[in-house]
């Protein structure tokens, strides 16, 4: 009988272990914090490990957030901001005192993975920053290869989807022909240093943008008739696939096939303002629903059926302080308190409290200092009834 279950048992171990690596990496997801009534970093570490989600992407090198993470599972895309790419285009040394003050303290317990070097610049259409990304992105990477980091940590950075100037068909994506001359150089260094593209698609926009010529159902992942790519007969049935293969055909026309692209942000927003037409909790479900089931499956787009998406899903929280239409602070999966704003399937669990090593160090004290307490306080009481008995 003991023997047995513990056949059972091993098997049952085997089956966990194989599901867990048939599900591969899974999803990733932003954790963006313009908020101010978030929780802690170690309550939000909980929340995701009982969300089995081992994959996040800051904005930022939060060491609040990143220490919160010590010996935990998790991989981290961290972000390195806007604001420092040209102090670090023009003065390496500073890229190499950020990735000393900010990674290296951590990256011995912390498993950081990549670092986001600006976020959708191309977007900002400001020259200087512009100029600047990719010197800085050298410069990150130099410091890395300094440390003998480069091999441990990529050096990316995140675009919006409107750096294209055709997505539709997908095969006849291209890139706005102003940023070309910056694309080149950086697509050519991606390929050189095998860092993935990273882009935030949101086919939200493109909905709101046209709800009547867009269909609900091809943006959403429902099953739909979808079109077909005339010039390679590619069939899709989703909007966020062949933005995704737009790209990797814009990518083409500036001679690289080698640079894979992944999915930085992507998501639906639960609320927005009454001209942001699809914004629903309903919508919402079925977007991220449906999305989280494509990564399940490993799924790629139909011109990259062999690489299954990558994708961080934006995002974690309702996030308070964005600026902008109400549909900017409504994109999380989750409320400060934990609670889902729809149901995914996605059923996490958010502590009330952490006790970090140190509250349990204060405990032990507190304990050890009440036992001496009785003991100090029986002492003097029995050295009291000892001279009263003497007496
Ligand atoms: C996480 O994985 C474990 C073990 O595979 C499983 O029991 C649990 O239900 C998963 N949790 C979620 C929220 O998917
Ligand atoms: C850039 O460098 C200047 C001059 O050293 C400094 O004053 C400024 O704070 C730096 N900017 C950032 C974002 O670090």
């Amino acid at each position: 009988m003991a023997r047995r279950s513990l056949f059972f048992f091993t098997v049952l171990i085997i089956f966990l272990a194989l599901s867990v690596r048939s599900n591969g990496q899974g999803v990733g997801i932003n954790y963006g914090q313009i908020a101010n009534n978030l929780p802690s970093p170690a309550r939000v570490a909980t929340l995701l490990r009982s969300l089995n989600i081992s994959r996040v992407k800051l904005y930022d090198a939060d060491p609040n957030v990143l220490f919160s993470f010590s010996n935990s599972p998790v991989d981290f895309m961290i972000g390195l901001g806007n604001e420092f790419l040209q102090n670090m285009s023009t003065d390496p040394t500073k890229a190499q005192n950020w990735i000393q003050q900010r990674l290296q303290p951590h990256i011995a317990k912390t498993r950081i993975t990549s670092i986001v070097v600006g976020n959708e610049i191309f977007k900002t259409n400001d020259r200087v920053l512009i100029e600047n990304l990719l010197p800085a992105m050298k410069a990150v990477y130099a410091a890395l290869v300094n440390l003998g980091l480069e091999k441990q940590v990529a050096v990316t950075s995140a675009h919006s989807l409107d750096i294209l100037q055709t997505s539709y068909p997908p095969s006849s994506g291209s890139f706005k022909e102003e940023f070309v001359q910056f694309l080149q150089p950086l697509l050519d260094f991606h390929s050189q240093i095998k860092s993935p593209f990273l882009i935030n698609a949101y086919p939200f926009f493109a909905y709101k943008d046209s709800p009547r010529e867009v269909p609900l159902e091809y943006v959403l992942f429902q099953p739909n008739q979808g079109m077909i790519d005339p010039n390679t007969n590619l069939h899709y049935d989703n909007m966020l696939f062949a933005q995704v293969d737009a790209l990797y055909s814009a990518i083409k026309t500036l001679g690289h096939t080698d640079v894979e692209v992944r999915i930085s942000e992507t998501g639906w927003p639960s609320k927005g303002d009454e001209n942001e037409i699809g914004a629903s909790p309903e919508n919402a479900a079925l977007y991220n629903g449906n999305l989280l089931r494509l990564i399940q499956q490993r799924k790629g787009t139909p011109a990259k059926q062999s690489v299954p998406i990558d994708v961080y899903v934006f995002a974690l929280f309702n996030e308070n302080l964005k600026p902008g239409p109400t549909s900017e602070r409504n994109y999380g999966l989750f409320y400060p308190d934990g609670k889902p704003v729809y149901n995914v399937g996605l059923q996490g669990y958010l502590p009330d409290i952490i006790y970090s090593s140190s509250a349990i160090t204060i405990k032990i004290l507190n304990l050890w200092r009440a036992v001496m307490g009785l003991a100090v306080t029986g002492w003097i009481l029995l050295d009291m009834g000892g001279k009263i008995w003497m007496r």
